[in-house]
């Protein structure tokens, strides 16, 4: 026997390919709109960064300010402006031109006095009075060594000589400020604002008013306020107090009574006179905000120089003085602000454009799915391994070439989240992402079995990933206090994953744009966050395809896990029950059909020598769906043999539920035999089924079809998976579209959603038709069909059949006698008859058909009549004066039945008389009947 040739994997890439294509083609405006949602998103975002530059980055309040000098023409238009620190708020002063720094006094940072530590005692009336001490805290290994220092630290006194350049003369004195520090130092708050200085001093009598000191700072002129306060040095025991000094009352709430400040503490550790060293807490208010990029200053320099003065004039005695005169910031150039919003606001922004890919993939698997074009596709010869690398690689060039898409317009757009980064780390992580995305798509779609469920699934993940990933992923990214492997666990999580990527991104692109840093590049990459995420993408990826593939296997195995679960554990428990049923039904069969029993030895005889002559051999099939829920098994189908020869149609009959599509579907590998086996051209349906289904074709009873495909893309994609190629597969499209009369009036070339029934009808057969498949089955091919058509088709299956095996179902007898070479009468699972039309017939129809409507009250005499022309007539129909009668052929002549109505008519009013030798109807409805009754 020829093996069939399969098309080879390039051919079926190829057809899958076309396919998708054409599909996409269809969609072009979907596809648009996909496209367009984020070129969309980057304009506004590009909207967003002007109103903000227009706002915030260009407003008066965030540049150095200005003042109009000079308004020549009086019109209000100023000629010359001046801008400069004078001009300036102090907001504004961050941002001038600072080519030479003004000195500044180097304070030190002390608590405000309520929240000062102070001896209980004391605390009350210092409270009152606002003279509570500022205190010092040092410790050491050597307490004498201690004393001495601390004494030193405080030995200075406040003179002020106005001939003096004060600030040499205020370095003699510490000077302390309650204020907090800015951002930058260029004008310290401690001096300009409204705050008083503080002269800490071992002692201040309450009499002591310090003057005030004019502060003169071109182009600034302060007057400030100078007050002392009494400093306080105290040793304790060893760092360990300190520490719990400074800190068991740190964050306790709000109440001022137990919160204990000092200004400083000092640790000298093992300091003696040939080594110093020191360790030193400093004060500051400043917390380190979780929003806030920026770090302010602290007051440090003037406690490490107070510190050093101390050990100094231990050393080398009282009149040795290191003086800090000043500290200077560096000098700078007018700076603006420069705050990329649209880097800020971009993670989520671009998270969302990114995922939006997820639904799309989603469902367009899925939807293969629900139409169960998947396996229609299967059973046309589209292998599990094309399907799914041909998807895979499919999705991913739509996935790259919109992101590339978006790449390259965010970048002409100017959005620096993309111009400010290495491009190629961009490109590589939305390349891996979208391989990740469309691993999990896939390994998802088997959850679903609806494309709307899906998609809605997919996009509440969207939006609910990039909304989490804002506005709780981020806070804890950016909190230090949470744990780092708990973030790594949350960026198992895909959405999160993409979000930290892209929030690096953007973190990277507004730092080079407020402050002149690098934005990401390759160097950065090696042990930071995109490292990880990196690998967490490459491997999930990973994951999600073998999962996937495995559970492809599980489920083309077994259709449903449990189930066949079910089967194995009830197939070893109840041997025999099912052994028994098959005797019992066996034994009975065995007594009425004969031609039933001469097909299965035919089956039987070809089973043991194998011949060529009969494409479809099904021996002793059967199919038991388990029972549920309480329900007792469902035996579908009981032991059939059947065998179709090359060339035959064979034409299944039977009522509905009879199992005639349980059997379609088992021959087409929808669902597995429970026993028994069956062999296409010799191979088994059980364990080759790939091959068989290259040389078959299938009619499905619904009709599969791609609703935005039309009918000439559906041959084509079929032809080309059966392997056909140039002008054969033009020739072999035009001749099935006119086989089946889709060609005229450009059928062919409109959507098969706008088909009705009958022309989806059509399509479907000269699907299955396409490619000269040898195995054939078409499940009731003619439903819906109006009789135009349907004679259409009939030609078209007939000119089909000559080198193919049909079978074929349906309930049109009519189309059971045009077609079919043999029927089967198929009831309950089983086959109650078999032959040729003509044979079955002769066989069961050894009678004809007297029917005879009169008014009511003259039923007797139809009867009587009847009874007459033939004893042993049986009524077989009675309704409303409609009485129809079977009466034996060998009994009665027509000639004596006419003679007779004629007699009747004179008696009494017959409304309608008719008689008719039996149909294949009467046929099927006797041995319908008497299967079920049996
Ligand atoms: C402590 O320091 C003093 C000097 O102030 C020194 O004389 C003494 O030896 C030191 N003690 C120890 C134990 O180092
Ligand atoms: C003031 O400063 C001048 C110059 O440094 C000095 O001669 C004078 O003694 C100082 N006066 C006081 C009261 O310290
Ligand atoms: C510190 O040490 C001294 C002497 O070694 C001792 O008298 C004092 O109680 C200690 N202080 C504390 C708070 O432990
Ligand atoms: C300073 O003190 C610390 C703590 O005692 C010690 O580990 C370190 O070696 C010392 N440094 C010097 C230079 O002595």
């Amino acid at each position: 026997m020829a093996k069939p040739v399969a098309a080879s994997f390039l051919t079926q890439a190829n057809a899958l390919f076309k396919k998708n294509l054409t599909y996409q083609k269809r969609n072009i405006w979907s596809n648009v709109r996909l496209i367009v949602i984020p070129l969309y998103l980057c304009v506004v975002l590009v909207c967003i960064q002007a109103l903000f530059d227009t706002l915030v980055n260009n407003s008066a309040d965030n540049q150095c300010g200005c003042r109009c000098i000079d308004d020549k023409n009086g019109d209000g238009k100023c000629e010359i402006r001046s801008c400069g620190l004078q001009f300036s708020s102090q907001n504004q002063a961050v941002f001038c031109a600072f080519p030479n720094p003004p000195p500044l006094l180097p304070l030190l940072h002390i608590p405000r006095p309520e929240t000062r530590s102070v001896d209980p005692a004391r605390r009350d009336s210092c409270k009152r009075t606002g003279s509570c001490p500022v205190t010092i805290l040092v410790t050491g290994n050597n307490q004498s060594l201690g004393a001495t220092l601390s004494e030193n630290l405080l030995s200075t006194s406040f003179t002020v000589n106005s001939s003096d350049l004060f600030l040499r003369n205020l370095a003699y004195t510490v000077l302390g400020t309650t204020s907090a520090t800015d951002y930058t130092n260029y004008r310290d708050p401690g001096i300009y604002s409204d705050l008083p200085i503080f002269s800490i001093q071992p002692q201040c009598t309450p009499a002591t008013t310090l003057p005030s000191f004019s502060f003169q700072q071109p182009p600034l002129e302060f007057q400030k306020e100078v007050r002392c306060v009494q400093g306080l040095s105290l040793w304790r025991n060893n760092s360990i107090e300190v520490n719990d000094e400074i800190f068991k009352n740190y964050l306790k709430g709000n109440h001022e009574e137990i919160v204990n400040e000092v200004a400083a503490a000092y640790d000298l550790l093992d300091t003696d006179r040939s080594n110093f060293n020191v360790t030193i807490w400093y004060y500051t208010t400043y917390k380190g905000d979780l929003q806030d990029w920026r770090v302010k200053y602290v007051r440090v320099p003037r406690s490490v120089n107070l510190v050093s003065n101390a050990y100094l004039q231990f050393l080398k005695g009282s009149g040795t003085k290191m003086l800090f005169d000043f500290v200077k910031e560096m000098p700078k150039q007018e700076t603006r602000l420069r705050m990329d919003m649209a880097s800020l606001v971009g993670p989520i922004f671009f998270s969302w454009v990114i995922l939006l890919l997820f639904p799309v993939i989603l469902n367009s698997l899925v939807y293969e799915k629900q139409q169960r074009l998947r396996i229609i596709m299967k059973m046309h010869g589209l292998g599990d391994a094309s399907y799914w690398m041909i998807s895979y690689a499919y999705f991913l060039a739509i996935s790259t070439l919109y992101i590339v898409c978006l790449m390259i317009f965010g970048s002409a757009i100017g959005l620096k989240f993309f111009r400010f980064n290495d491009y190629s780390i961009q490109f590589i992580f939305y390349f891996l992402y979208i391989n990740l995305q469309i691993s999990i798509a896939f390994l998802v779609s088997s959850a679903f079995s609806k494309a709307v469920t899906a998609s809605v699934a997919a996009y509440i993940y969207v939006f609910g990933s990039g909304l989490l990933g804002a506005f709780l992923f981020q806070f804890l990214v950016e909190g230090l206090s949470f744990p780092r492997r708990w973030l790594f666990v949350l960026e198992l999580y895909p959405g999160f994953s993409l979000y930290r990527g892209l929030y690096e991104f953007s973190q990277y692109a507004f730092q080079r744009n407020l402050n002149g840093r690098d934005g990401m590049k390759w160097k950065h990459f090696r042990g930071s966050a995109m490292d990880e995420i990196f690998s967490i993408i490459i491997i999930e990826g990973f994951l999600a395809l073998i999962v996937t593939y495995y559970m492809n296997r599980v489920s083309s195995t077994a259709k449903d896990p449990i189930v066949f679960l079910e089967n194995t554990f009830k197939k070893s428990l109840s041997p025999q029950k099912f052994s028994l049923k098959k005797q019992g039904s066996s034994v009975s069969v065995e007594m009425e059909k004969l031609d039933v029993i001469q097909e299965r030895e035919k089956v039987e005889q070809l089973m043991l020598e194998p011949s060529t002559s009969h494409d479809i051999v099904c021996d002793n099939l059967k199919k038991v769906y388990p029972g549920r829920d309480g329900n007792p098994p469902k035996l579908a189908i009981s032991g059939l043999s059947l065998a179709v020869p090359s060339g035959e149609c064979f034409g299944m009959l039977g009522p509905n539920g009879a199992g005639k599509t349980s059997f379609i579907n088992m021959m087409t590998g929808l669902v597995k035999p429970t026993s028994g086996s069956a062999f296409v051209r010799g191979l088994d349906i059980c364990k080759d089924m790939d091959r068989v289904y290259t040389s078959m074709g299938v009619c499905p009873q619904h009709d599969l079809l791609w609703e935005t495909l039309t009918g000439r893309e559906h041959l084509f994609f079929y032809g080309r998976l059966k392997n056909l190629k140039g002008p054969d597969l033009n020739q072999a499209v035009e001749e099935s579209l006119k086989s089946v009369n889709l060609f005229h009036g450009g059928v062919a070339d409109t959507p098969a959603g706008k088909y009705s029934g009958g022309m989806k009808r059509r399509l479907s057969v000269a699907i299955s038709l396409m490619g000269s498949p040898k195995v054939v089955y078409m499940d009731e091919p003619s439903t819906g069909l109006d009789p135009a058509s349907r004679r259409s088709l009939w030609t078209a299956i007939k000119s089909a059949k000559q080198h193919t095996a049909i079978i074929l179902t349906t309930h049109s007898m009519e189309e059971a006698e045009f077609l079919c070479d043999r029927l089967g009468i198929f009831v309950d699972g089983s086959l109650q008859c078999i032959g040729n039309p003509k044979e079955l017939k002769g066989r069961y129809g050894g009678s004809c058909v007297l029917t005879m409507t009169t008014s009511t009250e003259h039923e007797k005499d139809v009867e009587l009549l009847v009874q007459d022309v033939s004893p042993n007539a049986k009524k077989i129909y009675q309704i409303a004066g409609t009485q129809k009668f079977e009466l034996p052929k060998e009994e009665v002549r027509i000639s004596e039945v006419f003679q007779a109505v004629e007699k009747a008519k004179s008696n009494f009013k017959v409304f309608a008389w008719g008689i008719a030798d039996t149909t294949l109807e009467d046929v099927f409805i006797k041995v319908a009947k008497t299967g079920q009754a049996f």
